[in-house]
């Protein structure tokens, strides 16, 4: 029987009785759309708090829904996956009305899913998406293959083969360019990675960049984790492989500032950096507070921007619409296929930042001051 039937039936009492035969008990996933938010929680597990955008993310969602009366079960699982399959698990054993989960690896959540579908509680994929089960509900995030399309035109315009509207640049090249691409796990990586090849491929076709470690498979050029040691040492394995003969590294494709921190460092401890030896191009994500300063400092050249607070908007908007029993509004419903179905999804625009931006993007808008632009370091 449909729940949603039921609940515009009306009474309350009817609903929990039929809630009841059905084996849905109070407190999880049994929200029939009438209940206070005080007496209903969300469960919300987030991967890391090594970045700082997950805990943004985090703070968001959780002062969002409190802001709106719910309980709030916030977890984060140290990049770890058996823990935060552990930290799912309780959160549905507990009694979570809905799950907001950004996954560690997209693919090692079925069971726990399995175990939320069982118990009617509607589960909500938060920027990254969950892959090989058919009990994800929804999907917010943002337009994942355009942060790549956006990485790939700031490296050309950075090395000066376009211009900010899109011409064509004056410079010629060839300039040799590096790529590095983040976690094989994490399916927002392959979209990054396809959103960047595609933009740079024409440039690459006709021999005006080169990768000269010929390293150009995501295979090959992923960072687990997208940790920024393992970025840093693969650069400088590169430095010593690649450009022993005195070439020099022109840009670097970065999927993420921590990433780009990582392969600056290297660079740096290479003589890269000095006017004479000029930092190649790099580009990131994320808008990290480090890295923005770089980008003022004019040490890294961009970011790109995507504004959490507008995620966990989503994200808020969409369980209370699961909590009310109704279907979250979608503005994409073809491209996030996880392996099983096509995901409804939200999709956000993202931005790309370099120096000139930062005033405009991050400062105005509230995201930064400039007091903490100038130190690199959010209070
Ligand atoms: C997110 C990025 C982030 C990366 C590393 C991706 O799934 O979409 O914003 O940079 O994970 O945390």
């Amino acid at each position: 029987m449909n729940r949603r039937f039921l609940a515009a039936l009306g009474g309350a009492v009817l609903a929990l009785s039929l809630a009841a035969c059905s084996g849905e008990g109070a407190g999880g996933g049994s929200s029939t759309g009438d209940e206070k938010p005080s007496s209903l929680t969300i469960g919300v597990s987030m991967p890391t708090q090594t970045s700082e955008r997950w805990i943004a993310d985090g703070n968001s969602v959780k002062e969002k829904l409190q802001a709106k009366g719910y309980k709030v079960d916030l977890q984060y699982a140290n990049d770890d996956i058996p823990t935060q399959s552990q930290q799912v698990d309780q959160m549905i054993t507990q009694g979570a009305d809905v799950l907001i989960i950004a996954a560690i690896d997209g693919t090692a959540l079925s069971s726990q899913l399995q175990a939320a579908a069982d118990a009617k509680i509607p589960v909500i994929s938060y920027d990254r998406l969950i892959r090989d089960s058919k009990n994800v509900d929804f999907y917010v995030s943002f337009d994942n293959y355009k942060v790549g399309v956006a990485q790939g035109t700031a490296l050309l315009v950075g090395l000066g083969l376009l211009n900010k509207d899109g011409s064509k640049g004056s410079a010629k090249g060839p300039f040799n360019i590096e790529l590095f691409a983040g976690s094989l796990d994490d399916n927002n990586t392959h979209f990054f990675f396809n959103g960047a090849m595609d933009t740079l491929k024409p440039f690459l076709d006709d021999g005006t960049i080169v990768v000269k470690s010929r390293q150009t498979k995501i295979e090959q050029v992923a960072t687990l984790r997208w940790q920024q040691e393992t970025a840093q040492k693969r650069m400088e394995d590169l430095l010593t492989s690649s450009y022993n003969d005195g070439a020099k590294v022109g840009g670097v494709l970065s999927p993420y500032d921590g990433i780009s921190r990582g392969i600056i460092t290297a660079l740096q401890n290479a003589g890269y950096g000095p006017a004479a030896n000029p930092l190649p191009v790099v580009t990131g994500q994320d808008a990290e507070i480090a890295s923005v300063k770089l980008i003022n400092d004019g040490v890294q050249n961009s970011t790109v921007f995507k504004d959490t607070r507008l995620l966990a908007e989503q994200a808020v908007l969409a369980a209370e619409a699961f909590l009310q029993d109704k279907e979250p509004t979608a503005n994409d419903t073809k491209t996030y296929d996880n392996g099983v179905k096509v995901v409804p999804s939200y999709l956000l625009p993202v931005e790309t930042v370099y120096k000139d931006d930062i005033k405009q993007s991050l400062i105005d808008s509230g995201y930064y001051t400039a007091a903490e632009v100038a130190a690199g370091q959010a209070k």
